[in-house]
């Protein structure tokens, strides 16, 4: 059996992993932290995981950061969901959602804290005023959870991701001078005055999840993640300006345009750039998942930008700090195009891949983790004349678990120019980058040991116009 597990994507050895949450630079490194039920590839009574890099690539892993209280009365006896870290003078902060009860009408959820004080960031001291922010009454809420704390003008400010079936998702604000005792300062944003610039609603759901707040020169921009109340959907960011504790929203914007990603978070690293981890899940059942004792991963680390009131993302440059050797790309012709040669199929299926498409390539396929005999191989497909690109998953596992579908959408390619992509392939996970603004992020399962080629497919002037280079990639793990 394949090992589907990543090796340059962040996960726990085993159990379940969801959104990361509480990114923080601390004594010199970066401290992550994610969603985690150590018990198995399930979903259950969130912990939070721990990992730390001091260059963005190599990480550590760290014991659980914390954990649900035994106490059955607790705040956060049935879970500390998701949340963030800030600094306040020598202490680190965890703000995260205490959850009560079971699912449903009768569960509290609300914002706790946690406090450290170590180098390491090993040990966490609840706060015994938790919960300190509980859900305002009387707008019958569905969910109250993963608040987002930053620091302005003197005062502490938490937005916490919310929703009511009335009027669709929101971002709830609170203001604060100490993070302990917090004002209700209103929703900074909901689904019913969002009205973009052209007049048109899109649809965000009845519930948004894990809020963040961009602040750039170029503007600002809510990152959301919509939920319906049953289902996670995706990520968006919907761009405007936050002022005076409201957020005029201009325009929305997919996040990412596959299947496989949600629940982003923001770190402004200490120089500044602005980086988000996804939560990439499963797309396979959740008895497979069960079974094989693992589940989800966290995205590369994406910079993030708004460019054009548009929000740009693209591989952190320290990424390139795993590659391997250049592999050599020997063109073997095959009936549709060319196909790499032997060196860059023995790098298996954990490769880093520039391709450049110049303009006679205008409509090209790439088959990735092709099977020689084709019984395997995900198609991605850019067309720049129609300006999209589409992943094709029809023909991408063998097994019948295995999500398929084609998801894709615009690219808004400059016309005439050359048009890049970066894409990171990760034995289960596929991440691509269009021009460095664009990700689509998608997992699949080839089941063969050979599936591994990579072959471009296009008329013969398409395909004679395509460069490509490839690297394999070291493990992101330092110690373990
Ligand atoms: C998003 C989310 C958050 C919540 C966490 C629980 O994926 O549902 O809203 O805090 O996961 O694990």
């Amino acid at each position: 059996m394949i090992d589907h597990r990543p090796r340059v994507h962040l996960r726990p050895v085993a159990g379940w992993t969801n959104d990361p949450i509480g990114p923080v630079h601390w004594a010199g490194r970066t401290h992550l932290f994610h969603q985690v039920n150590p018990d198995g590839g399930y979903w259950d009574r969130p912990h939070w995981g721990h990992v730390s890099s001091d260059d963005l690539v190599r990480w550590r892993r760290h014991p659980l950061a914390l954990s649900p209280d035994p106490d059955p009365d607790a705040a956060d006896a049935d879970g500390c969901f998701s949340g963030c870290v800030v600094v306040d003078g020598d202490e680190a902060v965890l703000v995260y959602t205490g959850v009560n009860g079971p699912a449903g009408p009768g569960q509290t959820q609300a914002s706790c804290l946690a406090r450290s004080r170590e180098p390491e960031l090993e040990r966490w001291t609840k706060d015994p005023a938790n919960p300190v922010t509980v859900a305002p009454r009387g707008h019958d809420l569905t969910g109250f959870r993963d608040p987002f704390v930053w620091r302005e003008d003197g005062r502490w400010w938490q937005l916490v991701g919310t929703g009511s079936a009335e009027r669709g998702g929101a971002a709830w604000l609170f203001s604060s001078d100490d993070l302990t005792t917090w004002s209700d300062e209103g929703p900074a944003l909901d689904a019913a005055t969002l009205v973009t610039r052209d007049g048109l609603q899109t649809w965000t759901g009845s519930m948004w999840e894990c809020p963040a707040l961009v602040r750039t020169p170029q503007g600002d921009a809510l990152i959301l993640s919509v939920h319906d109340g049953v289902t996670t959907h995706h990520p968006i960011a919907v761009l405007g300006t936050f002022t005076g504790g409201r957020f005029v929203g201009r325009r929305i914007q997919r996040l990412d345009l596959g299947p496989d990603v949600y629940a982003p978070c923001l770190y402004t690293a200490p120089d500044g750039r602005l980086i988000i981890w996804g939560w990439s899940w499963e797309a396979t059942t959740v008895a497979r998942q069960r079974t094989q004792g693992w589940a989800g991963m966290l995205t590369l680390p994406r910079e993030l930008t708004i460019d054009a009131d548009r929000v740009a993302v693209r591989p952190i440059e320290e990424f390139t700090g795993l590659r391997g050797d250049e592999l050599s790309v020997e063109r073997l012709a095959t009936p549709g195009g060319w196909l790499t040669g032997a060196e860059v199929a023995r790098a298996g299926n954990v490769v880093d891949l520039e391709v450049a498409l110049g303009p006679a390539a205008e409509v090209v396929s790439l088959r990735l983790c092709r099977a020689p005999d084709l019984q395997e191989y995900t198609t991605l497909e850019v067309d720049r004349h129609r300006g999209e690109l589409w992943l094709d998953r029809a023909a991408s596992s063998l097994d019948p678990d295995a999500g398929v579908g084609r998801v894709g959408g615009a690219i808004h390619p400059s016309p005439g120019r050359e048009l890049r992509l970066r894409i990171v392939i990760d034995r289960s996970i596929v991440e691509v980058f269009v021009d460095d603004r664009i990700s689509l992020t998608a997992r699949i399962y080839p089941t063969r040991a050979d599936s591994t080629g990579i072959e471009v497919v296009g008329s013969p002037t398409a395909v004679a116009d395509v460069e490509l280079q490839a690297w394999n990639l070291d493990s992101i793990w330092s110690a373990s």
